[in-house]
């Protein structure tokens, strides 16, 4: 049975389609739980972050100011933007964990002003981030056709514009939150799926300082910590779990050997958890810990490798003038 549901929001020029709930959904947050929280060490993957709040907490990130990423990012994307346009000469932009959208608008103006925009395809697991960005992106661009999907891109779709010679993006270095094995497999869904002409424009955050990267995913102000223990709330809400987020603290460390940043919360005393719509008790030593994300990082032979067996080449590979963060532009092999 297909869990399907499609809606054409009241301006005709966005679709929505919903591939997330009913029987049979691949989103699964109670067999994810199931096996997570039984597993040594306790792991989750990090999509349940992004309910909500999490999708907001994760918009507040991208402003601290140790969160350097964005910004980084942004400033290639501006930079780099004519030359991909102009070597792509795509009609339709499709995206990957496109969140709030906002960097995705230098590229779709871009289009634009090659008189080349048509469509943008945009693919999340947060309903309430893509409705919000995609009520904000017709009106900032009268012609522009949207096509929402809500799905998690660990399961393989059907890519949105098949008739358009599509530019695919995976901003903001999401992939690293796969495991490697992970990352091949997500890349060989679009490989496969793409056409000669389209080309795939991928964001990696680099190894760097360590010190660098353990303050941008231990900011000041805390937001990263209320974004990690967020997945409490969601626990708490979603299976009837009674975690109690006092007794858990926010750990993020660079593992050096993995390349990869890694989020945990840690228990900071014994603690017994009842997760009633698993039936389920879940026991914490203190200081034992749920992992929640990884962040790997990347250099340019990492990637050329994690491409190539993904079933993609590197085409164009441009770096801010510090080294920190990349974007690599990557066609089928
Ligand atoms: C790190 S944020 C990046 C957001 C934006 N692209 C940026 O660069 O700022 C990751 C985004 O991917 C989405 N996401 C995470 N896991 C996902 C999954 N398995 N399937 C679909 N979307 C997912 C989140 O909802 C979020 O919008």
């Amino acid at each position: 049975m297909s869990d399907e549901s499609t809606s054409m929001n009241a301006d005709e020029r966005i679709t929505v389609r919903n591939l997330l709930h009913g029987e049979g959904s691949p989103f699964e947050l109670a067999e994810d739980a199931r096996s997570g929280l039984a597993s040594t060490p306790k792991t989750l993957p990090p999509k349940y972050l992004y309910d909500a709040s999490g999708s907001d907490l994760f918009e507040r990130i991208t402003e601290q100011p140790e969160y350097y990423q964005t910004l980084t990012e942004l400033e290639i994307l501006r930079r780099i933007a004519p030359l991909i346009v102009d070597r792509v000469r795509p009609t339709a932009l499709v995206e990957f964990g496109s969140g709030s959208a906002s960097k995705t608008r230098v590229l779709l103006d871009e289009m634009r002003r090659a008189g080349r925009l048509e469509g943008y395809g945009m693919l999340d697991v947060s309903e309430s981030a893509s409705r919000a960005a995609a009520a904000a992106l017709i009106q900032a661009y009268p012609r522009l056709e949207v096509e929402c999907v809500i799905a998690d891109f660990e399961q393989p779709q059907p890519l949105p514009f098949p008739g358009k010679r599509r530019l695919l993006a995976f901003l903001g270095s999401t992939i690293g939150n796969f495991e490697v094995e992970g990352a091949q497999a997500f890349l060989r869904g679009p490989a496969e799926r793409m056409h000669d002409d389209d080309a795939f424009l991928i964001g990696f955050d680099l190894v760097k300082d360590i010190a660098v990267l353990e303050r941008a995913y231990n900011d000041a102000a805390g937001v990263t910590e209320a974004f990690n223990k967020n997945l409490l709330s969601v626990l708490n809400r979603e299976l009837g779990a009674d975690f109690n987020p006092g007794g858990f603290d926010h750990l993020a460390f660079y593992n050096e050997a993995e390349a990869r940043i890694e989020m945990h919360l840690v228990a900071n005393r014994p603690q017994h958890v009842t997760v009633i719509d698993l039936d389920m008790i879940v026991e914490f030593a203190a200081g034992e810990s749920l992992r929640t994300e990884l962040s790997h990082k990347y250099t340019r032979r990492s990637v050329e490798a994690l491409l190539e067996a993904g079933g993609l080449a590197l085409d164009l590979w441009e770096t801010d003038p510090n080294g920190k963060f990349a974007l690599g532009l990557a066609r089928r092999r």
